[in-house]
């Protein structure tokens, strides 16, 4: 297939390049380079490869993407990753992660693209802790710009769905972690333990819990579905198997990968990191887990494989 990956130089849709061109695809990413381009460098030689540095939000962007390439599917990962940034500033939530949509949206119903699929995020739930999300858990509140411009994206989605007879996959990841990171928890705390290798300062009281899911794990799960894809709208819960990993665990795992000792922890307190932030949720992955796919690495040994990548 030819196909569009809008934000295909940030973290994961780079992973997701890698994997789609060792199946055979031929990409277009475009991307407005948040990050730079050091994710795509790698590419830039491939013929396979075409690269268009773009903002997105733009619809006339969106359009040329389309009139100067025959897509076949497009992958929409383009958004403001950083939630506590898109806290400060709610346009940027706005802009990157919901007007993107809609130009994409626009240029695919334009040009008579039928597939798509999404990045979506836990953040949609908003705060349920007592829950197992399932896909068809109602009553989502998101808490954060960035879990409400994802929630307005997956409702313009819906629409385009049943509008135009496209057809959509929705995967709502939680936490992706690993090589090409940028920001985090687990960067947070390396470059803290760099600066004072006695104390570290922990945000919350450390007890927050999420799933961290391995980047190489999701890309598996998407590559699988795009060779598996049906009509009509798929939302997939996207995670690990078993119990997710606390922020004192990552903690831990830094100081002990990072062959340090007695570290004091200092907490700041209260049962959140910051406002906008869920403090933890749990998934029910079974709709995923039917399609034959497996996570290899578990929440903890995403996160200790994560720590030990950045501290090569
Ligand atoms: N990393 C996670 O833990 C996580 C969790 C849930 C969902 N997601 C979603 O997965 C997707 C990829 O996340 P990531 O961690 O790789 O983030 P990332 O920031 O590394 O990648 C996002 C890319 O989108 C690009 N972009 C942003 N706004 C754009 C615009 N207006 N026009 C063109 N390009 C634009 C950025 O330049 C960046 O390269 C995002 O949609 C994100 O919301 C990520």
């Amino acid at each position: 297939m030819n196909i569009l990956v809008a934000g295909g130089a940030g973290f994961i849709g780079s992973h997701l390049i890698d994997s789609l061109l060792k199946e055979g695809h031929s990409i277009v990413c475009a991307d407005k380079l948040v990050m730079g381009d050091k994710n795509i460098e790698h590419l830039r030689q491939d013929p396979n490869f075409k690269f268009y540095e773009m903002d997105l939000a733009n619809r006339d962007n969106a359009d040329r993407l389309f009139s100067e390439n025959r897509i076949d599917a497009v992958y929409h990962l383009a958004a403001n990753s950083d939630i506590q940034k898109g806290g400060k500033e709610p346009d940027i939530d706005f802009n990157d992660t919901f007007l993107t949509t809609r130009s994409l949206l626009e240029a695919m119903r334009k040009a008579d693209v039928k597939k798509l699929f999404f990045a979506s995020t836990s953040a949609v739930y908003g705060e349920m802790p007592d829950v197992k999300l399932k896909e068809t858990t109602g009553g989502l509140m998101p808490v954060s710009y960035y879990g409400g411009a994802k929630f307005a994206s997956e409702a313009l989605i819906s629409s385009y769905v049943s509008m135009c007879d496209m057809s959509a996959v929705i995967f709502r990841f939680p936490n992706v972690i690993g090589p090409r990171l940028t920001h985090g928890v687990i960067f947070d705390f390396i470059k803290k333990l760099n600066d004072n290798r006695n104390e570290l300062t922990v945000l919350g009281d450390g007890t927050q819990c999420k799933p961290y899911i391995y980047v190489l794990d999701l890309v598996d799960a998407i590559v699988k579905l795009t060779a598996e894809f049906k009509p009509g709208e798929q939302v997939y819960n996207l995670s690990v198997k078993g119990e997710g990993t606390t922020v004192t665990k990552i903690a831990e795992t830094v100081v002990e990968e990072m062959g340090l000792k007695n570290v004091k922890f200092n907490y700041t307190g209260g049962d959140r990191g910051w406002k906008g932030d869920v403090p933890r949720f749990s998934y029910d992955i079974s709709k995923i887990l039917s399609t034959g796919w497996e996570p290899k690495f578990s929440s903890d040994q995403a996160v200790r494989q994560t720590v030990k990548d950045a501290l090569k």
